[in-house]
């Protein structure tokens, strides 16, 4: 009787434990806690509309200065895709997506001078939040890296014609997921300081 109880006990303090603080019952925290890599995808299109969203919600996004460096490239036609998972097998353009969009930096537009390089940061915030976009739509996306890699950020440069002031930061391969991958758990306290080291 004892161990069913203590059986009993163990279960409710594990649901207990597994259900969301208040400050995460919230739409816009809970996409962001469960938005996962997927690599994998139907082949299904998507709408002019729902890229226009991705868009938009890449934009939005923080730029040092305000400066929004960014392009971004939307690759719908299937022979190009199909080129780039050949040319980036890392980029997972093979796996069926329904587009693949490829955020850039625009150096015309960056900060001049030293702090021009934070051009990364802004098109980088602009990429987590087309991830987030993605996740919060239905749709299954992941960032594959480019820069700094200059080998595959040429590919894409030759393969796009894009201008020598135009950098590709990563490829983001959107679609209908085809996989569910698991929510990784990747909070540590330890990585926390409060104040000061
Ligand atoms: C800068 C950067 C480069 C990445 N490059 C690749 C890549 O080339 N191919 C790939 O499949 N995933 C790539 N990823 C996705 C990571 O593997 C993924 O975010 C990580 O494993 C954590 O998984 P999650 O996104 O599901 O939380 C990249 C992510 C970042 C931020």
């Amino acid at each position: 009787m004892k161990k069913v109880f203590t059986l009993f006990a163990a279960a409710l303090l594990l649901v207990a434990c597994n259900q969301p603080k208040e400050s995460m019952k919230n739409e816009a925290i809970e996409n962001i806690m469960t938005r996962v890599s997927v690599r994998e995808f139907t082949g299904e299109k998507i709408s002019a509309e729902q890229i226009d969203t991705l868009l938009r919600a890449a934009m939005a996004a923080p730029s040092a200065i305000n400066k929004q460096p960014w392009a971004f490239i939307v690759v719908t036609d299937d022979e190009l895709i199909a080129k780039l998972g050949e040319a980036l097998p890392y980029s997972r353009c093979s796996n069926h997506p329904a587009c693949a969009i490829i955020p850039c930096g625009d150096l015309s537009k960056a900060i001049e001078g030293e702090m021009g390089a934070f051009w990364i940061n802004d098109v980088s915030a602009a990429t987590e939040n087309l991830l987030l976009a993605a996740h919060a739509m239905g749709l299954g996306a992941v960032w594959t890296g480019l820069h700094p890699d200059m080998n595959r950020a040429k590919l894409v440069q030759e393969m796009l014609g894009l201008p020598v002031h135009i950098i590709p930061l990563c490829v983001v391969p959107v679609g209908v997921p085809a996989e569910q991958p698991a929510v990784k758990d990747k909070y540590k306290p330890e990585n926390i300081h409060y104040n000061v080291w």
